[in-house]
C-alpha cells in the first residue's frame, strides 16, 4: 500500500507530562484512507491533523455506523518506541467491522498504516512514568443518502493522543457501581464489537454513577440482569478464594486484549483461572462472607485498575480494605513492565517501531 505523507507546516509544542490526562491533546498528523465498493480502500495518506468535513446525510451521523480501536505506543528507557499487540487490535477491528457491515481492512495494510503513522509521530510518545501515546483507529460509514443499508463508502482514520492515567485515581483503587437498571448489550447484538453505539447506550448509567461518586458502572447481562459482564471501559476480574474468575466471552462483552493478556500471564504462572458465568448473587455472597479477595478492571486505557469499592442496590462493599491486592499488583507490574520495556517480553507481544 502506498501512503502519501503531507507534513504540517506548523507543528505544535509538545505538552508537559503533568498536563496530559486522557485524550485531550492530539498530535500533529492523522492517517486517513477512503473506501468505496467500486475502488476498495484507496488514497492512503498521512495529513496534518484537522477537522473533518462530512456530508450532513452521512451514514454515521444518522445510523451510527462507527467502530473504533484503542492501543498504545510506549517509550522505553532507551528511547525506542513500541506498540503492544497491534495485530490483536487489527483483528478485533475487522470483527467489529463485520458486525456493523463496514469494510474489512487487510491486516498487513492496517499494520502498515499504524506503523507509518507512529513512526512519523513518535516524538509525541511521552517518556514520563505511566505515560504513553494512545492510538485511536476508527472507521465510519459515509454514504451520502438516508436509506438504511450496509455501508458502500467508508473512511478509516488513525489519530493519536499523548496520555497519562485514564482515571484520576491512577493505580489507586476505583469505586464501581453495579448497574441493575440499564443494560449495555445483549447476545446477538453488538456487545462484542467496539462500536460507538455501545458507548452511547452506556452514558446514562455512567452519568448516574458519576453523580454518586463512582468512576464507572459494572454491567449485568441484558436478559436476566443476573450475570456480571464488564465495566464501562474495561473487562473485570475477581479473586474469589483461590480462584481467579472473569466473565466468559458470551458475545455481549468486549473481548479485551488486556483481558486476554492477563489470562495468559496468570495461566503461565499456574494460577487457577476460570472464564465462566458469575452471577451477581455469587459475587454478593463473596462480598458478604469475605471470600472476594480482589477485584480489578483491565483495559488499554485503564491498564490494570484495582476496584476498592462495589455498590449494589445501595449497599457498599469494600474490597481488600480499599487497597490494591497482590494479584492485581502482579498483573500491573508484569504488563506495564513488558509494555514499557522494563521486563523481558517472553510472550512476543511487543512490536517495535523501526
Ligand atoms: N470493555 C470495554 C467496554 C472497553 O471499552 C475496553 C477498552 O477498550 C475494554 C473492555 C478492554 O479492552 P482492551 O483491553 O482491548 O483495551
Ligand atoms: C480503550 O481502553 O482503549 C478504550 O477504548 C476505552 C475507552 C472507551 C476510553
Amino acid at each position: 500500500m502506498n501512503i502519501s505523507i503531507t507534513k504540517t507546516t506548523c507543528p505544535k509544542e509538545k505538552p508537559d507530562a503533568s498536563t496530559l490526562g486522557f485524550g485531550k491533546i492530539f498530535t500533529d498528523h492523522m492517517f486517513m484512507m477512503d473506501y468505496s465498493r467500486e475502488d476498495g480502500w484507496h488514497n492512503a495518506r498521512i495529513v496534518p491533523f484537522e477537522n473533518l468535513s462530512i456530508h450532513p446525510a452521512s451514514t454515521v451521523l444518522h445510523y451510527g455506523s462507527e467502530i473504533f480501536e484503542g492501543l498504545k505506543a510506549y517509550r522505553r528507557a532507551d528511547g525506542q518506541v513500541q506498540m503492544f499487540r497491534p495485530i490483536e487490535n487489527i483483528r478485533r477491528m475487522n470483527s467489529s467491522a463485520e458486525r456493523l457491515c463496514l469494510p474489512q481492512i487487510p491486516e498487513e495494510d492496517a499494520l502498515q498504516a499504524l506503523t507509518a503513522f507512529v513512526k512519523l509521530e513518535q516524538d509525541w510518545t511521552p517518556s514520563a512514568p505511566n505515560t504513553s501515546l494512545y492510538l485511536r483507529p476508527f472507521m465510519f460509514g459515509n454514504d451520502e443518502t438516508l436509506g438504511v443499508h450496509a455501508v458502500h463508502n467508508a473512511t478509516f482514520i488513525i489519530i493519536a493522543s499523548p496520555v497519562g492515567s485514564y482515571y484520576k485515581e491512577g493505580i489507586n483503587p476505583v469505586k464501581i457501581m453495579i448497574e441493575d437498571e440499564d443494560v449495555r448489550a445483549v447476545r446477538g447484538g453488538t456487545g462484542y464489537a467496539k462500536c460507538g453505539g455501545n458507548y452511547a447506550a452506556s452514558n446514562r448509567a455512567g452519568e448516574r454513577a458519576e453523580q454518586k461518586g463512582y468512576s464507572q458502572v459494572l454491567w449485568l447481562d441484558g436478559v436476566e440482569r443476573k450475570y456480571i459482564e464488564e465495566v464501562g471501559a474495561m473487562n473485570v476480574m475477581f479473586k474469589i478464594g483461590d480462584e481467579i474468575v472473569t466473565p466468559m466471552l458470551s458475545g455481549s462483552i468486549l473481548p479485551g486484549i488486556t483481558r486476554k493478556s492477563c489470562l495468559e500471564v496468570l495461566r503461565k504462572e499456574g494460577y487457577q483461572v476460570s472464564e465462566r458465568l458469575i452471577s451477581i448473587d455469587e459475587l454478593a455472597q463473596a462480598m458478604k462472607d469475605g471470600t472476594l479477595l480482589e477485584a480489578w478492571g483491565c483495559g488499554t486505557a485503564a491498564v490494570i485498575s484495582p476496584i476498592g469499592e462495589l455498590c449494589y442496590k445501595g449497599v457498599k462493599y469494600t474490597v481488600n480494605e480499599g487497597k490494591i491486592g497482590q494479584v492485581t499488583q502482579y498483573l500491573y507490574d508484569t504488563l506495564t513492565g513488558i509494555q514499557w520495556g522494563n521486563k523481558n517480553d517472553e510472550f512476543g507481544w511487543i512490536y517495535p517501531i523501526q
